[in-house]
């Protein structure tokens, strides 16, 4: 895809190079038991889809969907579960996988939502983390790459619903429309 506002940050090798890094690491800290991903949608599914085959474990997915009410470059501060998880959580040692950690309020408000589920253990992994824009603690155990405090799509991630399927993670200097 051609588009002079887009300006690669982090290269598809590179993206690669540290999901693998990321997967054998995952798999070292949860040697047995079973393992159950979270994936928050829809930033998060190739993340995700590139992430549990990097793991040389068997684990179970689920999906779930957070709206942060917001098309643009911000969200608005509320949330909501938008479609929830099939699968119990209970005694599960769960890892939500994340896109990106940016003020932390998705985050920070689902911990809360999940932690009352009774998982054994929960842990996030986020692919980035834009530790400057944070306004609620959040600390993710597994973070592919810390960005500055630019907008960035690409590989899962969206402004206003387009670029999530580029191979790079890229900022976007000028948003069209
Ligand atoms: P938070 O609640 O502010 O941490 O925002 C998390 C969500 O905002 C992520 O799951 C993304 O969907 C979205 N987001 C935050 N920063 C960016 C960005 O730079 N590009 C695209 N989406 C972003
Ligand atoms: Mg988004």
């Amino acid at each position: 895809m051609v588009d002079p506002n887009l300006r690669v940050l982090i290269s598809a090798e590179k993206i690669q190079a540290r999901i693998r890094e990321l997967g054998q690491q995952i798999s070292e800290d949860y040697p047995t038991g079973k393992l159950h991903l979270v994936c928050i949608l829809k930033g998060a599914c190739f993340f995700l889809t590139d992430l549990a085959r990097a793991m040389k474990r068997d684990v179970s997915v689920d999906f779930m969907g957070i709206s942060t009410y917001g098309k643009g470059k911000s969200s608005s501060g509320e949330v909501r579960v938008t479609k929830d998880l099939d699968i119990s959580l209970e005694g599960a040692d769960v890892l939500i996988v994340e896109d990106i950690v940016d003020s932390g309020v998705t985050l920070n408000y689902l911990m809360h939502v999940l932690e009352q589920r009774k998982p054994h253990s929960l842990r996030i992994a986020a692919l980035l983390d834009k530790p400057e824009r944070r306004l609620r603690p959040i600390h993710a155990n597994y973070v592919g790459f810390r960005i500055p405090d630019r907008f960035v799509v690409g590989y899962g991630l969206d402004y206003a619903e387009r670029y999530r399927n580029l191979d790079d993670i890229c900022v976007l200097e000028e948003p069209a429309g």
